[in-house]
């Protein structure tokens, strides 16, 4: 017997035929002899009546829940009081039952959802996937998928695949190693990304390239990480930075258009990260709501609250009125982003009481007008060297948006570019300079002068982020084409030649025999599909993903392996 459609196929123009549909029974109730089935496929949900005298019923008395299941019946309208709207608007009269295949009882109820433990979703993924939620999710990434090979066809983008095994890339996190037979005591390492090959894809000539790339990084995961991850890599020659924007620009534009039906209003703001940073305290600020932070700097220089009259930055933060509670917790945020404290006022009349008022009856007036702190709202302040400072008031500022729903006001979408990323930046571990982005990233032209001189740390780097509601989305450079600027940018990170040579020899050859000027960029795909789909997390994006441990609960990765295999390998693992 062959269905006749799918569920989610059935409307106005089916009713009074006879139908037959295959799926899953994701809810069966007896009422007084007749049963009542709910039949889910891919597509939707209907539901099936069967009467106590039809042949049908004997086989329906056995199904259950999750039991797989043939249904042939009369497609036709509920009563009128019991429409619901769509396809809840139909029922199935049932003729034929046919039980393709029984089900054990599931480990949890498919409809309570995400209110079940993530662990139990995630070994039982595959149930977990039936869950209608996670179909739309799926289907929304592959409609994804569709939009962009679309788009960057049309445009000229030619697709090839990079290797996984390969050598270590610079993109800074901890590799994934795998050993080599064939070579004892020597390993590959998973790709962090394809960045080298994609530039060696330029020098080869191909102009435009792109490729849906599995990732892999070993770092502490987190709600927008996973150890394997998909970017959407990209890249493109003979073009500057404005060239690669615009076309990133168009494609975002053309994927919500396509997918979600919306249109994002073009272009998109870009933003200095020395802004960002200074504004919102964070690279990648959320522009759904402003509340930018006041500078107050000069205001309390040589003041009477000691804590402020010297500090290097003093910037302020407008709040609703708070409750010590909320204060508490907000500082408890800041200190957990590297602050000594969070010094706060509330407004009262044309003063300050509460937190650090007894400072500052003199300035009072000047942070009023400032700030434009209303009638019992607070002012929260973060202190100290400009960096650390605005970080940890970024922090509460987030913290806030999420206390009192700040983005609800604000655009579905609100995407951004954050640009002029510095080239260098000064690692306080290590006590010298590394690179901010990778180390083939250009700097500005005008700043290549800098390199090597005490103004190292203001070089700005040809780099961008993408962002959007918070989220670092995307991240690309124009690269460095010219083997002396690459040189140098060596020489300022402390890499020398050798070192150099050893983990990049193929490329730094590679470079000397006719690059292009060229750059590009990498969407993190999963992040990018969690926003759209208003998930709160990228596991909810991807069909198999690991838990915040890194493992995969289903199919129980990674496990130990046998003596044998290692030895194979040329491995021993060192007991503890
Ligand atoms: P970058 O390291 O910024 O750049 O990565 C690009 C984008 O990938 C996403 N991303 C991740 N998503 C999920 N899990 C992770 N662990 C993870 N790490 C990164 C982010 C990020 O913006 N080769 C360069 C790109 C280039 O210069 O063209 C690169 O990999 O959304």
């Amino acid at each position: 017997m062959k269905r006749t459609s799918l569920i989610g196929q059935l409307g106005q123009a089916q009713q009074q035929q006879t139908v037959t549909l295959q799926g899953w029974v994701s809810r069966r109730r007896d009422l007084g002899g007749l049963i009542f089935l709910e039949l889910r496929d891919r597509s939707g949900t209907v539901q099936v009546q069967v009467e106590p005298d039809s042949p049908a019923f004997a086989e329906a008395d056995r199904l259950r829940a999750e039991y797989v299941a043939e249904i042939e019946g009369t497609f036709q309208p509920r009563p009128e009081s019991q429409r619901k709207g769509g396809l809840a608007d139909f029922e199935v009269i049932a003729s034929r039952v046919k039980v393709l295949n029984a089900a054990k009882t599931p480990p949890f109820e498919l409809d309570k959802g995400e209110s079940v433990a993530e662990d139990i979703r995630l070994k039982y993924r595959y149930l977990d996937l039936r869950r209608p939620e996670m179909q739309r999710a799926l289907m929304l990434r592959s409609k994804a998928v569709t939009a962009v090979t679309e788009f960057l066809d049309a445009e000229g983008f030619i697709q090839v695949e990079t290797p996984m095994l390969t050598k270590s890339t610079p993109e800074g996190a901890r590799d994934f190693l795998v050993p080599s037979r064939l070579n004892p005591g020597e390993f590959y390492a998973l790709p962090q990304s394809p960045q080298l090959f994609k530039q060696l894809l330029m020098i080869a000539g191909f102009d435009r390239y792109y490729q849906l790339a599995r990732c892999f990084r070993d770092e502490d995961l987190r709600a927008d990480r996973q150890p394997d991850f998909t970017q959407l890599d990209m890249e493109m020659s003979f073009v500057e930075q404005d060239d690669v924007l615009e076309v990133q620009e168009r494609l975002l534009a053309h994927v919500f258009r396509r997918v979600l039906d919306v249109e994002l209003p073009l272009p998109f703001p870009r933003m200095s990260y020395f802004d960002a940073m200074d504004r919102y305290g964070s690279d990648k600020p959320d522009l759904r709501f402003d509340s930018a932070f006041t500078d107050v700097t000069g205001l309390f220089r040589g003041g009477e609250f000691a804590a402020f009259a010297s500090a290097p930055s003093v910037k302020v933060l407008v709040a609703p009125e708070l409750t010590r509670k909320q204060i508490d917790e907000l500082e408890r945020v800041a200190k957990q982003n590297g602050a000594g404290g969070l010094a706060w006022l509330r407004r009262d009349g044309e003063g300050f009481t509460g937190g650090i008022s007894k400072f500052v009856g003199g300035i009072a007036p000047q942070l009023i007008e400032q700030t434009g702190v209303a009638q019992g709202g607070t002012l929260l302040f973060a202190a100290g060297e400009w960096k650390k400072a605005v970080t940890a008031l970024g922090a509460v500022r987030l913290a806030l948006r999420d206390l009192f729903d700040l983005a609800a006001g604000g655009p579905q979408f609100h995407v951004s570019w954050v640009v002029d990323f510095p080239q260098l930046e000064f690692d306080e571990d290590s006590q010298s300079w590394t690179y901010m982005h990778h180390p083939f990233t250009a700097p500005h032209p005008g700043d290549v002068a800098l390199f090597g001189t005490e103004r190292q740390g203001e070089m700005r780097a040809q780099a961008y982020d993408l962002v959007m509601n918070g989220f670092e989305i995307g991240g690309g450079s124009v690269r460095i084409h010219d083997p002396e600027v690459q040189a140098k940018m060596f020489q300022a990170i402390g890499f020398s030649e050798e070192a150099a040579r050893e983990k990049f020899g193929f490329f730094l050859d590679a470079l000397e025999y006719g690059t292009p000027p060229h750059g590009g960029i990498a969407w993190g795909f999963d992040r990018l599909l969690m926003l759209m789909s208003g998930a709160g997390s990228i596991r909810e994006v991807i069909a198999f993903p690991k838990n915040n441990r890194g493992a995969d609960l289903m199919a129980q990765a990674p496990s130990p392996v046998e003596d044998a295999q290692l030895a194979e390998v040329g491995v021993q693992v060192r007991g503890e």
